[in-house]
């Protein structure tokens, strides 16, 4: 139970006719503990009550103040401030938590439903965006909150492995191309044939006519273009790998476009059959102006089809084989049309399950206030950013921590956690500022930061020798500074971690994870953790233990390992 359903039952007992959910809902945080844990606005009761707030707070503090839950009422104006009995809390807060380990704040609430995620999803023979790591980030986030809350989470890479663009680059690849080079430096040196195909095509127009053919080919499943488009797939996925394996994660389904060629014409008979295909200007599409969009084009011209109708095959495919009550596509939101477009038109195909289908948009990633791009000229290879970020990490650890076992593993779980804090500790459609001096800082809003306070705590147990008790009171050192707030927030932690989920916002684990850190820190630089009797400090210590199951928890669900020393 919170502690605002705590309160709110206590308050509910008193006052009528309103429930303990709209009490919960009513309560606010105090700005600061000295102004209670909670405050209750009374102007709500101002009206059934046909009182002043000012005289209901009044009455209420009298009347609650004799509570076994309360340690204190306050009447300021039209406030109540409550301030909780504070040892049952704790107690209840540490139980919990030593009983459930790091299963603490997981619930059965998605139990039976499946998720399908829609994320990363980068074009093969292209380099690797900024986007694309976002998208990776952010939906594999995403997945470890859901699969927290009990849903099973199925993480769809749909990758981009069909397109005119591989006529493109056959073409080029045919004229310019090193078997050996692409080998050695596949993205990079499929991208350098990419981009000179477009050099070259401005002043030559012939080679659009023999990319065109190239790609007719490819459909058509001629065996030598379908074994180069295997090929720049697979050496493609190699290098996405590498990124994938730094970045710690992996995919349910690598599923991407290619997959959905034999799945399209279903889709086009059904749209006919329902009679919702209208042509225009020689090509096919689904009018959509009721819902004031423009319409979707199902059949280009020249009978090639698109983007949108691979993803109405996709949609449905997944529906058939996971059965989702959720599925989120995780892409940046210059893509929010074309998102809307699919959802309208399986909507018009009768289909209801289009109402459990969520675009989960995201801002840019920008370099000194602009947008950092991966293409074209100016190639930045992500896995080189990393790469530098791990590096930096391990020269930044060699100076504060230079006798530190394993520092290379450890340089890596640090800048790569870096970069994905970076990116999580914003509310997610906001930009992103890519700076890796900042995101390396110990201090701060970063990654580094908490993972050294996590470091930092872990130390603590085996320096103090720190034993499991059954004991799960905290008896004198709750009366420390900074303890108090230490308990709220890990009694906060379920429902930071449900919010997480409904608003598909990993940055509210991020902004709890702060917030802990920041605490602990706070207490920790005013107590010394092992000092005094025996007793007291295995009673810090357990408290230090619970910050660090939390804390731990917290990072992974951001995707983030914690390292035990730093
Ligand atoms: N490959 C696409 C891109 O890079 C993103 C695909 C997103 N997923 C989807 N089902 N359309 O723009």
């Amino acid at each position: 139970m919170t502690i605002q359903h705590i309160a709110a039952k206590e308050i509910s007992n008193i006052v009528k006719d309103i429930t303990v959910g709209e009490i919960m809902d009513k309560l606010e945080i105090p700005p600061d503990t000295s102004f209670g844990d909670l405050a209750f606005p009374c102007y709500i009761l101002a009206k059934q009550l046909r009182q002043s707030p000012a005289l209901i707070a009044q009455s209420l503090e009298e009347k609650l103040s004799k509570s076994d839950v309360f340690e204190q009422v306050k009447a300021v104006g039209p406030y109540l401030n409550l301030f909780l009995k504070q040892a049952p809390i704790a107690k209840n807060v540490l139980t919990e938590i030593f009983t459930m380990g790091a299963d603490y704040g997981s619930s059965k609430k998605g139990s039976g439903e499946s998720v399908t995620i829609d994320l990363s999803s980068p074009n093969i023979a292209k380099p690797f965006s900024m986007g694309h790591l976002r998208s990776t980030v952010i939906g594999n986030s995403i997945a470890n909150i859901a699969e927290k809350l009990g849903y099973k989470a199925i993480r769809i890479n749909h990758l981009g492995d069909w397109g005119t663009q591989f006529g493109k680059l056959m073409t080029a690849y045919e004229k310019w191309g090193d078997e050996k080079r692409v080998k050695e430096n596949p993205i990079k040196e499929l991208n350098i044939l990419y981009v000179r195909f477009h050099e070259e095509a401005k002043v030559d127009d012939s080679l659009n006519d023999e990319a065109r053919s190239w790609f007719k080919k490819l459909e058509e499943g001629h065996s030598g273009a379908t074994a180069l488009w295997k090929w720049f797939r697979d050496e493609s996925l190699k290098e996405f790998q590498k990124i994938y394996d730094l970045l710690n994660v992996s995919f349910d389904s690598m599923q991407g476009e290619a997959f959905y060629n034999d799945k399209m014409l279903p889709i086009v008979e059904e749209l006919t059959e329902k009679g919702l295909l209208l042509e225009s200007e020689g090509a096919m599409v689904v009018d959509l102006h009721e819902a004031e969009l423009p319409p979707a084009l199902i059949k280009k011209k020249d009978g090639a089809s698109l983007y949108v109708t691979r993803d109405l095959a996709a949609a449905k495919f997944r529906q058939n084989t996971y059965d989702f009550t959720q599925s989120l596509y995780v892409v940046g939101h210059e893509q929010s049309l074309h998102f809307e477009q699919v959802k309208k038109v399986l909507h018009k195909m009768g289909y209801e399950w289009a109402n459990d289908m969520h675009h989960i948009p995201f801002g840019f990633i920008l370099q000194d206030g602009k947008k950092m791009s991966t293409r074209k000229g100016k190639t930045i290879l992500l896995e080189e950013v990393l790469k530098q970020m791990i590096s930096q990490a391990e020269h930044n650890i060699k100076e504060k921590n230079p006798t530190l076992a394993n520092k290379d593993k450890v340089a890596e779980l640090v800048g790569v956690g870096a970069v994905i804090f970076n990116d999580l500790k914003q509310s997610r459609l906001n930009s992103v500022e890519f700076n890796i001096e900042n995101m390396l800082r110990f201090e701060g809003e970063t990654g580094p930061y908490v993972q050294y306070t996590y470091a930092r705590a872990s130390t603590l147990l085996m320096k103090g020798g720190w034993q499991k008790s059954d004991d799960c009171e905290l008896h004198d050192i709750l009366k420390e500074p900074y303890v108090w707030e230490l308990i709220i927030t890990l009694e906060k932690f379920p429902a930071v971690v449900e919010r997480a989920f409904r608003d598909y916002e990993p940055s509210i684990v991020s902004r709890y994870v702060i917030e802990l850190a920041r605490y602990f820190n706070q207490y920790y630089g005013k107590i010394r953790v092992l000092s005094g009797t025996d007793a007291e400090q295995q009673l810090r210590l357990t408290l230090v233990k619970v910050v660090t199951i939390v804390l731990k928890d917290g990072l992974r669900l951001l995707g983030i390992q914690a390292p035990e020393q730093m």
